[in-house]
């Protein structure tokens, strides 16, 4: 069913009108500030560009079911974060080069497993150890006349800082700890030749939008950063949309790259935009010939004998290819239930403690089938509120009689961390009025759909 599931007729259309408008305005204002900034890139453009980020997570949203304004969307989404990405690593000082690959035993963080488990040795293939790291110069062998050096360089995931970890991703522990632990499992390079197991683990993850699939994804690539594996991530939506004959060169540079790269984690998002099911009548053949592309590269990989990990995830599990989840781990990521909300509301509103009477667990009884992106979304409508309010609290007037920016914002955060600013039951409930959970039956239906087929399938 691809019928629009959330809002009806007018409301809908004026609704998207008014967030593109938002979209395309900050847009031209991160471009505005960066010519008057001499094309250097600078905090504020930044900001232009988180919120209109914000406006196509919005719209997204909006368009659950409409799979080709979602992917335009996803594509708009993943631009701004691109661009972000590149203004924060303009704008932080490079840290040196780490002299070598680390080892889980010179970990900062080692895993539980990590101390009984072999240390990674470089893998063969490189055009040399030292070309990819943070400091040296690109290089790679997999470029060819259509997938540029630069767009392979693009892939990789390299500052991960600002990206979440384990620790602050809300509930999950049973996935956090079963990945863990098939990571542990990986690098035994010996015991694996001699059970002819392939190291390479391959993971897809499904389930309703907004559930946390991609930061999932991230904060595993960032805890196996710390044992020395490399992250490239690439988007199905965007190859789906280059040119014909460019898709499936794409697609085959990527898990090269990955072979070269190892040990690596590699993600293709929204992989049905690359895998397409090929039994789908829908499905074009140029669109089935990037599938078989996509399936030869990937079996490539899976034989090579390195150590990959990879992962594929999307919220149309239908409409990915069945071959492709023979050889997966299929893994589902559901709404958040009662508890994980209530660890959320905990963890978001650290420093607004819930006033007098309320209480975070109250929070999440009424927010039953919400995803995360609502949340977030929920709860930034409430800070920005608060924010506001702060500003008009704790204002503090300079000798003219204006605001004084400075001590403001410094009094509000006194406030704020001495725990007075409270959160209240009235400006929740408004904000929940103004931001309930989407109607997901759509979603639901067609993840049902998957998972009888699945069913069949067994
Ligand atoms: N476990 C979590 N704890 C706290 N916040 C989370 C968690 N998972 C997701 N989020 C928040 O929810 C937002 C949406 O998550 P994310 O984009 O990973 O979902 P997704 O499942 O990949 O969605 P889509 O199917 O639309 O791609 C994120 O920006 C993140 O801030
Ligand atoms: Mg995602």
């Amino acid at each position: 069913m691809r019928g629009r599931i959330d809002l009806g007729g007018s409301s809908y259309v004026q609704s998207m009108e008014e967030k593109t408008g938002d979209y395309k305005l900050n847009i031209r204002k991160a471009q505005r500030t960066n010519q008057e900034n001499d094309g250097k890139a600078s905090k504020l453009e930044a900001e232009y560009y988180f919120s209109a980020l914000k406006k196509c997570e919005e719209i997204m949203a909006m368009n659950l079911t409409q799979r080709e304004i979602h992917s335009l969307w996803a594509a708009r989404r993943k631009a701004c974060e691109d661009r972000i990405r590149e203004i924060s690593e303009e704008l932080t000082p490079r840290k040196p080069a780490p002299p070598q690959m680390p080892t889980p035993q010179s970990a900062s963080k080692p895993t539980p497993q990590s101390a009984s488990k072999p240390a990674p040795q470089p893998e063969g293939k490189r055009v040399t150890d030292a070309d990819n790291t943070e400091e040296g110069e690109f290089k790679t062998k997999n470029a060819n006349p259509d997938v540029s050096a630069e767009t392979i360089r693009s892939w990789y995931q390299r500052d991960l800082e600002h990206l979440r970890g384990f620790e602050d991703l809300v509930g999950m522990e049973e996935l956090k700890r079963r990945l863990m632990d098939e990571a542990a499992s990986i690098g035994w390079d010996r015991i694996d030749k001699d059970l002819q197991i392939s190291p390479v683990q391959s993971y897809f993850l499904y389930g309703p939008p907004g559930t946390g699939k991609t930061t999932f994804i991230n904060a595993f690539a960032k805890e196996m950063k710390e044992q020395g594996f490399q992250y490239i991530k690439l988007t199905g939506s965007q190859i789906h949309n280059s040119l014909v004959g460019v898709a499936e060169k794409t697609v085959t540079a990527a898990f090269d790259e990955a072979i070269d790269a190892a040990p690596c984690v590699i993600f293709i998002d929204e992989v049905e935009g690359v895998c397409a099911n090929r039994s789908d009548s829908n499905t074009a053949s140029h669109e089935k010939r990037l599938t078989n592309a996509f399936l030869e590269a990937r079996n490539k990989m899976k034989n090579c004998g390195k150590r990959i990990i990879f992962f594929g995830a999307t919220n149309h599990p239908s409409d990915v290819d069945p071959a492709m989840l023979d050889s997966v781990k299929l893994l589902y990521l559901p709404l958040p239930d009662e508890k994980a909300r209530e660890s959320y509301f905990q963890f978001v509103f650290r420093n607004i403690p819930p006033e007098d009477g309320f209480s975070f667990g109250e929070m999440a009884a009424q927010t039953d089938n919400c995803s995360y992106r609502e949340l977030d979304m929920l709860v930034n409508a409430v800070k920005s509120s608060i924010k506001q309010q702060m500003i008009r609290d704790y204002k503090v007037l300079d000798e003219a009689g204006e605001v004084d920016q400075e001590k403001t914002d410094e009094a509000a955060h006194e406030a704020l961390s001495s725990g007075q600013v409270k959160l209240s039951r009235e400006l929740y409930e408004m904000k929940l009025r103004e931001y309930p959970p989407k109607d997901k039956s759509g979603v639901f239906e067609s993840l049902k759909a998957f998972d009888n087929s699945l069913a069949g399938m067994g």
